[in-house]
């Protein structure tokens, strides 16, 4: 952080830059009792046998499929030689390197047609398959679990066709996240999506995944978004769903389906989807607060405040801010000294309009009110673009300073805003019990650190428990116990991250039988063979 960063507190008058408020005692709460035996699901890192019904894939395989590709490049695979193991881990592990796949062959078909041929010719031969996109998924779900053919969409990369009047854009699916958008910042225009990976996520995975991301309080979820898709069915079909219009009442919307179907029912070949025109002025300021009732209280005002400007509120505990420290301390160098009054929270208020002077004035006027009515502890507001992004990097770099802290059990919940922060304190409570977890955490394990972020803006909380390992023992004392004090609160056991091959066995938590039995038959529609991402999703 540059310490030519403003300060609030330096910046206004003396009064205001005060000590911290003493903090507010949490009320008593009953020890949560950990039950002697856990369910008989099978827990989320415990990992389905393989299914008899597919067939292995072989060398004989092998040579129809490369006849199906217009490369020799376009597949690799440890069975005639053409990849080592090591060459094809980067497809097989996933980016926490908790879930490790034993695939042999991946497929990175360069066209929609070849694509289709390779998985008709899958289906007929009961090959099963795992899309994947940039493999950036924190669930499990684009890594084979046994053998499984990896069909890459990363060769599908082109952006096929712009209206700068309507603001639709129609690209491939493999398309990386930040191309597109950078692509989109030339003709004036933003990708309605943005998060951590996108340097490495594509356009199809987000889609997939019906990934949410750091700006969903502005730009809206994908399923409003998304315009059309095009999309290869188990079957080898292409099925052309490829609207660009936003209005279409003629029956179903079929494509809903797909979004956040994350690779079992087809895979998407290309999006159409509906681009905002970029804002000309943003501006981002992080607080230290003392409490996560002040952090709610903000989100309030900020709403009330700044309304449609508000472009993103997201917000970290103190257990995370000095995780990100030290990360950034050990990994990126420099010390980073940001707020003279540091807190038990923080958070992040991002605004995004076209009218410069006007949104800093209503940015101005919020700042004051919350430092005048102590109703934070401390601020810094961004002075330039490289402060702009040095904000922002406390916030985005925590998924990658927990991994690198340690072994991540990583969860991401949908609760009402007011309950979210005691399922922290709970999951704490709950470890400390256990035995695992000593105060906030020490470097030694076996749980170095339990820490809560989240995007505030929507109602959703991740929580990372960074252990010294992945192991039984402790996965135990963690799940179902999550899942159950998430469903306590009517919340969803997955709000963006998705069920992959970790939270398929629990997604009761948060359907209804009917809801689920509803989803069974609709991927015995698309995927009778249960060839697509099997051991996945719905079990
Ligand atoms: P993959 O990881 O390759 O695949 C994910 C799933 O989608 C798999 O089930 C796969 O089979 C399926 N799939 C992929 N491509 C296709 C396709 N073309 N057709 C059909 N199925 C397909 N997620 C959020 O929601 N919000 C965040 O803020 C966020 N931040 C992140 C930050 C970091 C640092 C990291 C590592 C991850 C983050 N994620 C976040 C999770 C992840 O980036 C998203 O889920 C992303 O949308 C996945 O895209 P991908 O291309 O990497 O897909
Ligand atoms: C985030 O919000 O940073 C992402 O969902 C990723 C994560 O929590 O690891
Ligand atoms: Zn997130």
């Amino acid at each position: 952080m540059s310490t030519a960063a403003r300060s609030l507190a330096r910046s206004l008058p003396r009064h205001l830059a005060r000590r911290p408020a003493p903090l507010r005692a949490s009320a008593p709460r009953p020890a949560p009792s950990i039950p002697a035996h856990t369910t008989s699901i099978r827990h989320g890192g415990t990992l389905p046998d393989r299914s008899a019904s597919f067939t292995k894939p072989t060398e004989d395989h092998l040579k129809v499929i490369r006849g199906f590709l217009s490369s020799p490049t376009s597949l690799l695979s440890t069975i005639d030689g053409s990849a080592s193991a090591d060459d094809l881990a980067v497809y097989n592990d996933d980016w926490m390197n908790k879930y490790h796949g034993k695939g042999p062959i991946v497929v990175k078909p360069k066209t929609t047609e070849e694509l289709s041929n390779v998985m008709k010719y899958c289906y007929d031969n009961n090959l099963a398959v795992v899309p994947q996109g940039g493999n950036t998924g924190l669930v499990g779900g684009s890594n084979p679990v046994h053998d499984e053919i990896i069909l890459s969409t990363s060769n599908l990369n082109q952006i096929r066709s712009f209206d700068p009047v309507s603001g639709v854009l129609v690209a491939d699916a493999g398309v990386i996240l930040e191309t597109a958008d950078h692509y989109l910042a030339e003709q004036g225009f933003i990708f309605p999506l943005d998060l951590g990976a996108k340097g490495s996520c594509q356009i199809g995975g987000n889609v997939a995944t019906n990934a949410g991301g750091l700006r969903l309080l502005r730009w809206g979820s994908l399923h409003g978004s998304v315009l059309g898709l095009e999309a290869v069915l188990p079957d080898g079909t292409i099925w052309n769903g490829l609207s660009t219009l936003r209005k279409d009442n003629t029956g179903f919307d079929l494509k809903q389906l797909f979004i956040g179907s994350e690779g079992t029912i087809g895979v998407i070949t290309a999006i159409s989807i509906l681009c905002p025109r970029r804002p000309t002025a943003m501006n981002v300021a992080v607080f230290s607060l003392p409490s996560y009732e002040a952090v709610q209280k903000v989100f309030s005002e900020a709403k009330g405040s700044l309304g449609e400007i508000l472009s993103a509120f997201e917000f970290w505990d103190k257990q995370s801010f000095s995780l990100v420290k030290h990360h950034m301390e050990e990994h990126l160098g420099g010390e980073r000294k940001v707020f003279e009054t540091e807190g038990e929270f923080y958070c992040l208020i991002e605004t995004a309009g076209s009218n410069a002077e006007h949104d800093e004035e209503k940015l101005s006027n919020l700042l004051e009110h919350l430092m005048s009515n102590e109703m934070v502890l401390d601020g810094v507001l961004a002075q330039d673009q490289t402060q702009f992004s040095s904000l922002w990097s406390f916030r985005e770099l925590l998924p990658e300073a927990s991994g690198k802290a340690g072994s991540v059990y990583k969860y991401d919940l949908s609760v009402p805003v007011g309950k979210m922060y005691s399922l922290v304190e709970r999951i704490r409570e709950r470890l400390h019990q256990a035995g695992l977890l000593e105060g906030d955490g020490k470097k030694e394990g076996p749980i170095r650190a339990v820490i809560g972020y989240g995007h505030m803006g929507d109602g959703n909380l991740h929580i990372n428990i960074v252990a010294d390992k992945y192991k039984e023992e402790y996965e135990k004392v963690i799940e179902p116990y999550i899942y159950e004090i998430v469903a306590e609160n009517n919340g969803s056991i997955s709000a963006e991250h998705g069920l992959g091959v970790m939270k398929a066995p629990y997604i009761g938590y948060s359907k209804n039988d009917t809801s689920v039995e509803m989803m069974r038959k609709i991927k015995q529609i698309f995927d009778p063979k249960g060839l697509l991402n099997p051991y996945k999703y719905i079990v």
